[in-house]
């Protein structure tokens, strides 16, 4: 069932809760997940208030490398789309966050006129759009707060040419018979003739992907344990975050990062009215992602109606980004 979703225009950002005491979607999933053999949560649940922060201060970690080195790409990836994207445009992100990396293109891309950004994590969104607009005031911004997993209902599309931003390398969240289809989804959003601009994490050393996920403050930390925290608040459980510890590997033989959360004692724990054991050592996944060559990620793409009309390299083949077009 579709996620609660909100508009929001943007004279008017004064939030009403998106979500009622319990949402029962987060419900359902935390227990369908933990009753699993190899219990997981979704990544998407990491993203309250909180979790938007931690993730925040991810970014601003040094080793936490594909944030800035997709933001060091962008300006030179939006200088070529200003010569393409002439014509009134409106620009549909997904996964929004605090809005820093549209910044490039709105400062280049002349031609963009309207702006949706689409988040989950409703009061985030809220506070980064204020911001966005005191910095491009002619702006047409109109934040909606709903679950890219399901098709979103977004208000009308007010220019011709449609171009979807998908940065972050989220798309790497989902395993890739997902990838496909938020891919899909998101054609059928943006309409014929459109475009997705869509970074990409690329495949590399496990040794430099283990400190990006492992930094040394241990902030990525926080942000896996304070799902445990959210599911305590929102669902009334008890779960003691500090007896489960943080645990992120490269998974080559699938190619991608995985995160778990370890119980480090026999515990049981209560959620939402149902018991949960956890013996020693016995993981929650919480998180994938996802690491795709450009020859794997053209692939996918195709699968889903994309073709790759350009693909920008990041230094030392850090990471990719690639503009899509909706093959119709
Ligand atoms: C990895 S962060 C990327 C943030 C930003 N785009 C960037 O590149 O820095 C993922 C973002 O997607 C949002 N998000 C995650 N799952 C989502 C979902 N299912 N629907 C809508 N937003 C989601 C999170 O709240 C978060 O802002």
């Amino acid at each position: 069932m579709p996620s609660a979703q909100m508009l929001l225009q943007s004279t008017d950002f004064n939030i009403t809760p998106l979500t009622p005491a319990v949402d029962r979607n987060f419900a359902d999933d935390v227990l369908h997940g933990l009753a699993l053999p190899q219990k997981q949560l979704h990544a998407k649940y990491f993203y309250d208030q909180q979790g938007s922060d931690y993730f925040d201060q991810i970014c601003q970690l040094p080793e936490y490398y594909p944030y800035q080195t997709e933001l060091n790409l962008l300006p030179r990836v939006a200088k070529e789309l200003a010569g393409i994207f002439t014509k009134d445009c409106t620009i549909v992100e997904f996964g929004a966050g605090s809005l820093v990396k549209i910044k490039p293109l709105l400062r280049d891309i002349s031609s963009i006129r309207q702006f949706i950004p689409i988040d989950i994590s409703g009061i985030h969104l809220e506070m980064a759009c204020q911001l966005l607009l005191s910095d491009f005031p002619d702006l047409s911004v109109i934040p909606v707060i709903g679950d890219f997993c399901f098709p979103v209902d977004l208000p009308a599309l007010s220019h011709q040419q449609k171009i979807g931003f998908f940065p972050g390398s989220t798309i790497g969240n989902f395993c890739p018979p997902q990838a496909a289809s938020f891919l899909r989804n998101a054609r059928c959003t943006l309409g014929p003739d459109s475009y997705l601009l869509i970074g990409v994490d690329t495949k590399k050393s496990p040794h430099y992907l283990h400190q990006a996920y492992n930094d040394a403050d241990g902030i990525t930390a926080k942000f896996n344990r304070n799902i445990l925290t959210r599911i305590n608040r929102e669902l009334g459980a008890n779960f003691s975050p500090e007896k489960f510890e943080h645990y992120a590997f490269y998974n080559a033989g699938q190619g991608r990062v995985e995160m778990h959360l370890i119980s480090t004692e026999q515990q049981v724990v209560d959620v939402y009215g149902s018991s949960v054991a956890f013996a020693t050592g016995e993981s929650i996944h919480t998180e994938n992602s996802y690491k795709y060559t450009p020859d794997e990620f053209s692939q996918l793409a195709l699968s889903a109606g994309w073709q790759v009309e350009r693909t920008w390299l990041a230094e030392q083949d850090l990471f990719a980004t690639y503009l899509l077009r909706n093959r119709g």
